[in-house]
């Protein structure tokens, strides 16, 4: 289905539970928080809110959190989504903590591919963003990953000023030696990231990184590696890898978005930049898919044109949202 604007909706990405075991310092506070009270839906209600979200176009779903492999027997909900409403894409997004042991399952319950959060390679200072994370953990659930074919493996690293700007080539050259597509994110101004100025202290563009990298190593652009999201691709000769960039607030994509994103208590948002958000849960509960129908037109319907962070940040952080 197209929205006021022409634009089609056919990606949703679906919040399994606010819960996670790292607390990167632009995502959560340094004190760990309560857990919500408020109950999150269950594997039943998500597949429900996912077999509609087919119903109006929506090809492409994607697991998220908090960390979604926190959540008990996440690879049954892959298996559910398979059997029940069989996504042409369906993938997470993960921290990579748990990846290793649970890469394999998820494979054979129906995951296509994972994306891995990964801000640095020295592991000292992958636990000071992280606030805690192993990264051998994660380094081995990315190998892992890719042994057992849930790829393209794709790794996000958000690159903060004074904290790892000085490691954009580190990363690009991982990835690309080891055939990864790893996509530079610029921080966007949203929920702890905006705190005592940080994000404006630390946001480094897309621009910026770009030219920094291709200082120590050419890049070749990459139109073919779209994959129908925001990222503009590069490559690099003789290596099997890309690097991408996610031009958030440099260079906004709002006028191409593709997505509608369940909050893990199934709330029904319509972009990631308003606090705009339609409950689900009580209609799923009761049963009325008709009313959860009625929830996706109306949230298609009210689709902002686009975020306007220049002027307010937004309240609610990633770790709610999904990313
Ligand atoms: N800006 C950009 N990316 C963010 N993420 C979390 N918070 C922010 C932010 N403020 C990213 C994480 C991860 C995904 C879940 O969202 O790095 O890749
Ligand atoms: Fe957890 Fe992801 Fe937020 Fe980091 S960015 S604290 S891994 S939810």
């Amino acid at each position: 289905m197209r929205d006021r604007l022409g634009r089609e909706i056919t990606y949703l990405r679906i919040s399994v539970g606010d819960r996670c075991d790292l607390r990167c310092i632009y995502c959560r506070s340094a004190s760990p928080r309560l857990d919500t009270k408020e109950e999150v839906l269950s594997f039943e209600e998500i597949v429900e809110v996912a077999c509609v979200a087919s119903e109006f176009g929506v090809r492409r779903v994607r697991l998220t959190g908090g960390e979604p492999l926190l959540r008990r027997d996440i690879a049954r909900l892959v298996e559910l989504l398979r059997e029940r409403c069989d996504p042409v894409d369906l993938s997470m997004t993960t921290n990579g903590t748990r990846l290793a042991p649970l890469a394999r399952e998820l494979a054979r319950a129906g995951l296509d591919r994972v994306n891995v959060s990964l801000d640095s390679l020295r592991p000292g200072r992958y636990r000071a963003i992280t606030r805690g994370g192993d990264l051998a953990a994660v380094l081995a659930g990315i190998d892992r990953a890719a042994e057992v074919g849930l790829t393209p493996v794709k790794i996000n690293a958000v690159i903060m000023r004074d904290v790892n700007d000085d490691e954009i080539p580190d990363l690009a050259r991982f990835a690309l030696e080891r055939g990864f597509v790893l996509r530079f994110i610029e921080l966007m101004p949203v929920g702890e990231a905006v705190r005592d100025g940080f994000w404006r202290r630390s946001f480094v563009g897309a621009g910026e990184i770009r030219e920094r990298l291709a200082r120590e190593l050419p890049l070749i652009p990459d139109d073919e590696a779209g994959g129908g999201g925001p990222a503009r691709y590069f490559r690099a000769e003789g290596l099997p890898g890309k690097v991408g960039f996610i031009t958030a607030i440099s260079r906004p994509f709002c006028a191409g978005c593709n997505r509608l994103r369940v909050t893990a208590t199934g709330e029904l948002r319509p972009c990631l930049a308003s606090d705009m958000g339609i409950p689900l849960r009580d209609a799923l509960r009761r049963g009325e898919l008709d009313r959860v129908r009625e929830a996706f037109a109306a949230a298609i319907a009210g689709k902002p044109p686009g975020h306007r962070w220049h002027e307010a940040p937004t309240r609610t952080g990633m770790d709610e949202l999904g990313g």
